[in-house]
C-alpha cells in the first residue's frame, strides 16, 4: 500500500506520516528532508539558491548530510523552499522518491507533491492542512523547546512566505490531489490527528 501525505509546513503531516508508517508497518520517506539537504548544500557551497545552476549542483549532496540536525532549522526550510522551485532540482530528486514509493509492499511518503507527481498511483492520499495561526504556534513551541530564540510573528511571516512560494510555483505546486482526503488539524491534538489519519486510511482501503 502506498500512502501519500501532502500539506504545508507545520501542518502535522510529518508526525502523521511517521505514525501511519509505524501503524501499518511501512517504510517512511520525509521528502522535505531531500530539498532541505539541497538548500543546505547550496548554502555550504556559497551558491545562490535562486540560481537554477547552483541549486542543481547542490543535488549532489552526500548521504551524511541527511543526518545533519541543521536541516531541521527554519533557515534550512527557507532555503529548501527556494531551491525547490527549480524544475531541474525536482527532476533530479524525482527518481529517488518514485523508487521509494514503488518498492514492494509499499511505503508512506510525505511532502508537497506526492499525491500529484511522485506517486499519483498511491492507494491513499491525505492532504493535511491547518490555519497559519495554529501552525505558527506549533512551530514556535517546537523551537522554544529546542532552546532557540524565536518570535511568533517572525515564524508566522516565514510560514506565510513559504506557503505562498510553495503554492504558486509553476512546477509541482502544493495542491491537494483531486482524490485526496482533506484533514484539517487546526483544532486537533497530536493523538487525535493521528487517529483521524488512520481512520481515513482504513476507510479508503477497507
Ligand atoms: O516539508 P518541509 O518543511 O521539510 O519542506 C521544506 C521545503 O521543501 C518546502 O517549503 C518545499 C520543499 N518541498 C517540495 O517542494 N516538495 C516536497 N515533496 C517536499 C518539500
Amino acid at each position: 500500500m502506498i500512502i501519500a501525505v501532502d500539506g504545508p509546513t507545520a501542518s502535522g503531516k510529518g508526525t502523521i506520516a511517521k505514525a501511519l508508517a509505524r501503524h501499518f508497518g511501512l517504510p517512511h520517506l520525509d521528502t522535505g528532508l531531500l530539498y532541505r539537504a539541497v538548500g543546505r548544500q547550496c548554502f555550504l557551497d556559497g551558491g545562490n539558491p535562486d540560481d537554477p545552476v547552483a541549486a542543481l549542483a547542490a543535488c549532489a549532496f552526500s548521504e551524511g548530510l541527511l543526518t545533519d540536525p541543521e536541516l531541521r532549522s527554519e533557515a534550512s526550510g527557507g532555503l529548501a523552499s527556494r531551491v525547490s522551485v527549480h524544475p531541474a532540482v525536482r527532476r533530479a530528486l524525482y527518481e529517488r522518491q518514485h523508487a521509494f514509493a514503488a518498492q514492494p509492499g509499499g511505503a508512506v511518503l510525505d511532502g508537497r507533491d506526492i499525491g500529484t507527481v511522485i506517486a499519483p498511483e498511491a492507494d491513499v492520499k491525505l492532504f493535511v492542512t491547518a490555519s497559519v495561526e495554529a501552525r505558527a504556534q506549533r512551530r514556535f513551541l517546537e523551537m522554544q523547546a529546542q532552546g532557540r530564540d524565536v518570535s511568533l510573528d517572525d515564524i508566522a511571516a516565514d510560514l506565510a512566505a513559504r506557503d505562498e512560494r510553495d503554492r504558486n510555483r509553476k512546477d509541482a505546486p502544493l495542491v491537494a490531489a483531486d482524490d485526496a482526503v482533506l484533514l484539517d488539524t487546526s483544532d486537533l491534538g497530536r493523538e487525535e490527528a493521528v487517529a483521524a489519519a488512520i481512520a481515513a486510511v482504513v476507510a479508503r482501503k477497507g
